[in-house]
């Protein structure tokens, strides 16, 4: 059970206090009848809601998919800098949802974001292993040593071993590369550090996939979007 103002509020209807006005005015009916209170329980799955004679969809969960753009925090509060969390709508914001791990503030690409806690505790626990795949170009030429390297597993500089990842040449100068990364964690700037520990480093970084979930490449960077029913369904699956 929850308050109806709750529940009203986390669909969009208005702030706590529109919701709590509106329900003064009689605007708001609960299986029939008008309701009278803003902090009347209600179950949202079992009565019927209407609110100025339409009927309300509840819904707990929301799952986005954002392409995140660089300069934005992968956080819902921040002093500073802006976050993913302000680029929201305010219609998806009041589900209050949060990132699903982290990118750091200048990776761009595949954000999701969530208020369902379960799928996001099965996401970024290192036991499930769901597979992250990156764009990155790097400053130097990147030679199948390092393919070899990262195939065994990179000693960070803190002296964490990662798990084997995959290491794709796109292209390879002296001048600079191009590779695709697949890693199986998130530690801390995890690709940044895998390179640094080869003595390279990463000028641009892009999540192109998490877990068989690819970026929506018709998002620009700072666009989102609702993940369909099938999308959902694949990642509660992931493993
Ligand atoms: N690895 C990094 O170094 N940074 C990210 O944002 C993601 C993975």
């Amino acid at each position: 059970m929850l308050r109806l103002d709750k529940i009203l509020s986390n669909m969009g209807y208005g702030t706590r206090k529109e919701v709590k006005a509106l329900i003064k005015k009689g605007a708001v009916e609960i299986d029939g009848k008008v309701a009278q209170n803003n902090n009347d329980k209600v179950d949202p799955n079992k009565s019927t809601i209407l609110v100025n004679g339409r009927k309300v969809i509840y819904r707990e969960y929301i799952y986005l998919m954002m392409n995140k753009p660089s300069g934005v925090i992968s956080a819902t509060q921040d002093n500073y800098d802006q976050t993913v969390v302000d680029l929201l709508e305010y219609e998806d914001a009041v589900f209050k949802p949060f990132p699903v791990g982290r990118l750091d503030k200048d990776t761009v690409g595949l954000l999701l974001l969530t208020n369902d806690g379960e799928l996001n505790h099965r996401l970024i626990s290192p036991k499930w292993h769901v597979d992250k795949v990156y764009y990155a170009e790097i400053n130097k030429s990147v030679n199948d040593k390092d393919v070899e390297k990262f195939k065994k597993g990179i000693k960070l500089d803190d002296g964490y071993e990662c798990f084997p990842a995959n290491l794709e040449i796109i292209e390879s100068k002296e001048e600079g590369s191009k590779v695709r990364v697949t890693i199986h964690e998130g530690k801390f700037h995890q690709v940044k550090r895998m390179f640094e520990s080869l003595d390279k480093k990463v000028i641009y970084l892009k999540r192109e996939k998490f877990g068989t979930i690819p970026l929506d490449e018709s998002l620009e960077e700072g666009e989102y979007r609702e993940l369909t029913d099938e999308e959902v369904k694949i990642l509660k699956k992931e493993d």
